[in-house]
């Protein structure tokens, strides 16, 4: 919406980011810095996170509520900040906005392809991108790719506590990180949203030889491209809006976004979502 109230389409819109909570606030960071002049309204759904040991069907319909509240505010295109969103419902948001739909998993993919050297990719993702096999089908076309799935849902819960570091976080990021050593992986695919916040213990177990591929970046520049090609990309310099809402308490989403992400978030507002 603009200041007047007016529901705002084409170039001038907003541009709507999802995630299910907090995760998707490391690709606002990037969309950011790659799109600085560009509106953006920001939904986490945090009352329903986390959204990784959920059903496929149910992480759908969350995440296409989540969207349909975006496009009633009339965005230009959305980004599913989330690779459990994308996962899930990236076909059903094709079909049903009439506006370019972001996602998170291909533009990941595509970037590890082009820069493992030894064809051995790992990926760090929650239980619903794993069972949905979203990276399997990306990297179908690379056969000669060994890819290395590990689940960990215990990152999450550190990142929604705002807790990057100590020796919990450690022992279990060693556990998770384990079956990448054996792979002997070249490439981490850092595949849920809320990772690139631990990718300071993440490359500490790892050491500096693996590649950690952030889907916030590679998300980032994706939407650059889309929008470039749409015609829809803001580029005369301005001081943009950005607007976020919770479905959760807006103080505690405004308080641990900022301990995670600084004062790229100001006023928080809760919603409801059905
Ligand atoms: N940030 C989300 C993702 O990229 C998931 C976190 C969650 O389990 O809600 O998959």
């Amino acid at each position: 919406m603009g200041a007047d109230g007016a529901v705002r389409t084409g170039i001038d819109a907003a541009i709507g980011v999802f995630d299910s909570g907090f995760g998707g606030l490391t690709v606002m960071r990037s969309l950011v810095e790659q799109l600085p002049n560009e509106d953006f309204i920001y939904l986490g759904d945090t009352a329903r996170a986390p959204y990784g040991p959920r059903s496929i069907a149910e992480v759908r319909k969350f995440a296409l509520q989540g969207l349909d509240h975006l496009m009633d505010r009339g965005v230009k295109a959305l980004v599913i900040a989330c690779n459990s969103a994308s996962s899930a419902a990236l076909r059903d948001a094709r079909e049903r906005y009439p506006v370019p739909v972001i996602e998170v998993v291909l533009p990941a993919a595509t970037h590890a392809l082009a820069v493992t050297r030894n064809r051995r990719v790992g990926v760090l993702c929650t239980a619903s991108t794993a069972n949905s096999r979203s990276y399997d089908d990306a990297f179908a076309v690379a056969t000669e790719v060994a890819l290395t799935t590990q689940v960990c849902p215990r990152f999450v819960e550190f990142v929604e506590e705002g807790i990057t570091g100590g020796p919990e976080l450690l022992a279990v990021a060693e556990e998770y990180l384990a079956s990448v050593k054996r792979a002997q992986s070249d490439t981490l695919i850092l595949g849920c949203t809320h990772y690139p916040l631990l990718s300071g213990v993440i490359s500490y177990v790892l050491g500096p030889g693996v590649n950690l591929v952030s889907s916030a970046e590679t998300c980032a520049q994706s939407a650059y491209s889309t929008l470039t090609k749409a015609g829809l990309l803001r580029y005369e310099p301005r001081e943009a809006v950005r607007e976020f809402l919770t479905t959760g308490d807006a103080h505690d989403f405004r308080g641990i976004g900022r301990r995670l992400l600084g004062g790229l978030i100001t006023d928080v507002t809760t919603v409801a979502l059905a």
